[in-house]
């Protein structure tokens, strides 16, 4: 029987909880289609950091890297200072292992948990493929003149050529996957001109894809589209900080922070899969957060490790569970565990 080696880091806040889910449905997958799972759990995040000051050592970073995927909980808590271990645990497994591609699917599965009149699930599917390696994330602050009034703080957008154009052509081949292969370049390059790069690499590999018809839409416009007219998209390219800040209001699109996953991937090498939600330090041990946005990384995660069957039971019983169980996607209308329940018992039904 094959064995995946997952590392987990279940992180701060509700991350714990939505993992311990999100492994329970990945083990009883593994009962049903044939394979094992040993997971390596380690005790990164703030409580690890504020007993230790340990972040992320190297040794057990170096371990990490050897594990067939990654399975990321939160990570941020208002313990520790902003930012620190956010970039020190997520940006660092992001950067350090260039993970270049971070896929975020926005799928509406019931017309109920859409917050749009009118607009249901025929309406909303769409891919998000953000950028994950440069952009401001990556470049260092400045401050000058520090805490005085002549204070001048800055840090810089940066874009390279390779960069862009593994991004560009890996969003153009996920959309020749799709049923409209139709790819739109998020950007702002009216006002960011470095962000030309985008729109002249872009142009470019478009005539390697004759098959994919394409578009685009300054970042303002793509808000305003995803909820005027969501149907009109299906893959979407963007920069690191654009594609961050419209998948939360993708997220919203498809019933909210509870349901929305992301894989972070090295194609061919190396995947980091995760929620697009952060760690809730406010619900911590409630047992109310919803782990289905965990859960769905996981079936990333399975379609990652080839286990594609699992992978088409696992989605079903996610859309059975959300459909036809879930009364609502409000925090604490179910119980973590409860949710966690619902799932199992869908994906034992979910025929063969
Ligand atoms: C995300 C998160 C991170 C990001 C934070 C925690 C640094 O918001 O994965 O979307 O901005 O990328
Ligand atoms: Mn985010």
């Amino acid at each position: 029987m094959k064995t995946h080696r997952i590392a987990v880091i279940a992180g701060d806040g509700v991350g714990p909880e939505v993992v311990e889910q999100g492994l329970r449905v990945m083990r009883a997958a593994g009962e049903r289609f044939g394979f094992a799972v040993a997971a390596t759990e380690y005790p990164f995040g703030t409580a690890h950091w504020l007993e230790t000051e340990e972040i992320f050592p190297d040794a057990a970073f170096e371990e990490v890297k050897t594990a067939d995927a990654i399975l990321l909980g939160a990570i941020g808590d208002p313990r520790a200072p902003i930012g620190l271990l956010e970039r020190g645990i997520i940006g660092r497994l992001r950067w350090d292992l260039d993970l270049f591609v971070n896929l975020r699917p926005i799928k509406l599965l019931d017309a109920r948990f859409c917050p749009l009149k009118g607009k249901g699930p025929e309406h909303v599917d769409m891919l998000v493929v953000r950028e994950n390696t440069e952009d401001a994330y990556v470049q260092k602050p400045s401050f000058e003149a520090q805490g005085t009034e002549n204070e001048v703080a800055s840090q810089a957008m940066l874009y390279t050529r390779k960069g862009t154009e593994r991004i560009v052509r890996y969003a153009f081949e996920a959309a020749r996957t799709r049923r409209r292969k139709h790819l739109t370049l998020v950007d702002k390059a009216n006002a960011v001109r470095a962000q030309d790069l985008y729109t002249r690499v872009f142009a470019e590999v478009a005539k390697e894809y004759p098959d994919v018809s394409t578009g685009h839409l300054y970042v303002d416009a793509a808000c305003m589209r995803m909820l005027e007219a969501p149907e009109s998209l299906d893959v979407i390219v963007t920069t690191n900080l654009f594609g961050d800040i419209i998948t939360d209001l993708g997220a919203m699109l498809q019933g909210g922070m509870g349901v929305a996953a992301s894989a972070n991937l090295h194609p061919g090498q190396r995947g980091l899969f995760e929620s697009v939600h952060g760690s809730f330090p406010q619900a911590a041990g409630k047992n109310v957060a919803n782990p289905v946005a965990t859960i769905a990384a996981v079936q990333m995660m399975l379609v990652w490790l080839k286990e594609a069957e699992a992978a088409a039971a696992v989605e079903a019983a996610i859309a059975q569970t959300l459909t036809r169980r879930m009364t609502s996607l409000a925090v604490g209308a179910h119980r973590t565990d409860e949710i966690g329940d619902m799932l199992l018992d869908e994906l034992a039904a979910v025929p063969v």
